[in-house]
């Protein structure tokens, strides 16, 4: 497919959410394609997931610099160096400038594992258990300042059992967001979804959601 939109991939950790979206981006109609992936940890995991997929990976490490501004001056640089239209977060553990989000509006998303605005921040699924809700699950939303908030793009929703630990609700729900944000990105590349007055709307006018929804549901 030609016209692709070239998309960064912002890491901390692990990276399954990141892998995801590689092995999205091998179909060849799929609108967006990863052409480098950072992360602000050396040691991240997912770095060498991306190698070893042929993806360029950097490292940009925040504790080399002495405040957020200067940081975010080499990742924006790195990611203009890439040419980049789109960044994904996946699992990015620092909290960015109004600057650096303001500079990438529209065009900077996230992955929650929560259904937002319920359980923004750390420890969703132990909050969400202690909370005692009946549906938890992720979402995929255009970064804005405040943490974890800004327009939403799509959720999937995965039901909470009775004797789910915080472990067991978390795989529930990482398996919900590797299938969720190919199809946020997807809806975003390909330019279907758009913001408008700080809501997302489809071009196409189709209600997205998740695949899984509680069954009980259909
Ligand atoms: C995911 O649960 C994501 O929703 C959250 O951080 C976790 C990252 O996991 N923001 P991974 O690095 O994608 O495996």
């Amino acid at each position: 497919m030609s016209g692709r939109k070239r998309t960064g991939v912002l890491i901390s950790g692990r990276g399954s959410n990141m892998s995801a979206l590689i092995n999205a981006c091998k179909k060849t109609d799929y609108p967006a394609e990863i052409v480098v992936v950072i992360s602000n940890k050396p040691g991240a995991p997912g770095l060498g997931i991306a190698s070893k997929a042929g993806i360029p990976v950097k490292v940009v490490d925040h504790k080399k610099f002495s405040d957020r501004e200067a940081f975010e001056v080499v990742l924006d640089d790195t990611l203009r160096q890439a040419k980049v239209d789109l960044i994904c977060n996946a699992g990015f553990m620092r909290l960015l400038t109004q600057k650096f989000v303001e500079d990438w509006r529209d065009r900077q998303i996230n992955i929650h594992p929560s259904l937002l605005p319920a359980f923004k921040g750390l420890n969703t699924h132990k909050r969400a258990l202690e909370a005692g809700v009946k549906l938890s699950g992720c979402t995929v939303h255009f970064v804005r300042t405040e943490m974890d908030a800004g327009p939403i793009i799509a959720q999937a929703a995965v039901p909470v059992l009775p004797d789910d630990s915080a472990d067991v609700l978390a795989k529930r729900v990482l398996e919900a967001e590797h299938k969720l944000y190919p199809l946020a990105l997807k809806l975003v590349a390909s330019g279907d979804a758009s913001v408008q007055g700080e809501k997302v709307v489809f071009s196409k006018g189709q209600t997205v959601h998740g695949p899984y929804i509680a069954p009980w549901f259909d």
